[in-house]
């Protein structure tokens, strides 16, 4: 039976690793390993459980630090894992250190990469993920791309072997996860919040986190809004408000993270979200929920030519005056992430292509 070693950190890879995995089943033995990048319950604990994936094979209790020790102590325990298991295949998920660590270490022993989210572009160097997913595709031998237009972008780059169009395994997640998410949430009642009349938002970018001109303009434009916003916040931010001095205003129902279902009926019910995430832009796509990003760039384009999400950045009136557009018509989402059965089409490409790192 074939091998692979499976490389998850942080939260969306929970996500984005747990459809695979159901699809690779009995298939081939698929070594998990958990680097430990986000650690509390409500980061890690919460995914595994909801998602129904199993205890890490290897957790490295890799988490916090700075990018290059971070980075490092993954690429050194990775490698001990990869030598003991010597897996046919390593799996690396989206644009995190984990993701870097986990293709680094692979491609150094030899060992083909199989890298999911591939072609993603922001062409914004300054942030971290950025450069994780550059770095993450050159050193790939099996590149899944979400959509023709990361495939243009790897072929610009000079990469073509390996490349496969297959849609977003975060769509299988949705569509999956949705009834269960309906059926099992008790927001956003929980957040005394009633459906279409709130909004949800995220912030978690070193660039809105770490400067406070950014974090306290996009408080200011969240304290300014005209309904109630529920805010579940990112230890990283939340971190950051404490150190900035900044406090969330009375319209704003602050909590902790929370776990994916209760994310996605938040979602769902929202009039609509404020994110820098990259996978919410997605998800409000998938769900017909209209999305203002809050962010100058998105590797997400699709979302944005579609019509249903924004670019605004951090200036509060251009927050204030895109939440005014939200009612504007638009055209239903149509289909530009595949259509919901990515997983198996990895899964089949995996277990029927030997790839080889030449
Ligand atoms: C990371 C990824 C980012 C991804 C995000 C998903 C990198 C460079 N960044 O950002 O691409 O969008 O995850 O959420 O890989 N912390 C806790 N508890 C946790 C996790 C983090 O307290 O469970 C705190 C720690 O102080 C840590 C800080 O948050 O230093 C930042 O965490 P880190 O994993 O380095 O980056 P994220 O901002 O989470
Ligand atoms: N998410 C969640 N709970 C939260 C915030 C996010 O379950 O409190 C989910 C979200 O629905 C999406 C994923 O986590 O599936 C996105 O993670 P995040 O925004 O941290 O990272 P990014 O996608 O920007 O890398």
């Amino acid at each position: 039976m074939r091998k692979f070693v499976t490389i998850v950190g942080a939260r969306p890879q929970f996500i984005k690793a747990a459809p695979l995995r159901a699809a690779l089943a009995t298939r081939v033995r698929d070594v998990l390993v958990h680097t430990g990048q986000h650690y509390d319950a409500s980061m890690s604990d919460v995914f595994f459980k909801e998602l129904a994936l199993p205890a890490p094979d290897y957790h490295l209790g890799i988490g916090g630090g700075l990018h290059g020790a971070q980075t490092g102590a993954m690429l050194e325990a990775i490698e001990r894992v990869l030598l003991a298991e010597q897996p046919d295949t390593v799996i690396v998920y989206g644009d995190t250190n984990s993701t870097l660590a986990g293709a680094l270490a692979a491609a150094k022993l030899h060992i083909p990469v199989a890298h999911v989210e591939a072609g993603l572009r922001s062409f914004n160097r300054t942030m971290p993920e950025e450069i994780n997913r550059i770095v993450a595709d050159h050193l790939s031998s099996l590149l899944f791309a979400p959509s023709d237009l990361s495939r243009q972008q790897l072929a610009r780059e000079g990469i073509t072997r390996g490349v496969h169009v297959v849609g977003d395994i975060m769509y299988d997640a949705v569509l999956r996860n949705r009834p269960r998410a309906a059926a099992v949430s008790r927001y956003p009642d929980a957040a005394g919040c009633t459906p279409g009349e709130f909004y949800l938002c995220t912030i978690h970018r070193a660039d809105n986190t770490d400067r406070i001109e950014n974090l306290s303009a996009l408080m200011d434009a969240i304290n300014r809004l005209d309904r109630p916003i529920v805010f579940p916040v990112h230890p990283r931010t939340r971190k950051q408000l404490a150190a900035f001095g900044l406090t969330p205003g009375p319209n704003v129902r602050v909590l902790d993270p929370v776990g994916y279902l209760d994310m996605l009926q938040l979602l769902a019910a929202s009039r609509g979200v404020l994110t820098d995430s990259g996978g919410i832009q997605k998800e409000a796509y998938y769900l017909g929920v209209p999305c203002i990003t809050l962010r100058t760039e998105t590797e997400w384009l699709e979302t944005v030519t579609a019509g249903w999400n924004c670019l605004v950045g951090t200036d509060p009136e251009a927050i204030l005056s895109a939440v005014r557009n939200l009612d504007a018509r638009r055209a239903p989402p149509a289909p530009v992430y595949g259509s919901g059965n990515t997983a198996d089409r990895i899964a089949a490409i995996l277990t029927e292509t030997a790839a080889d790192c030449s």
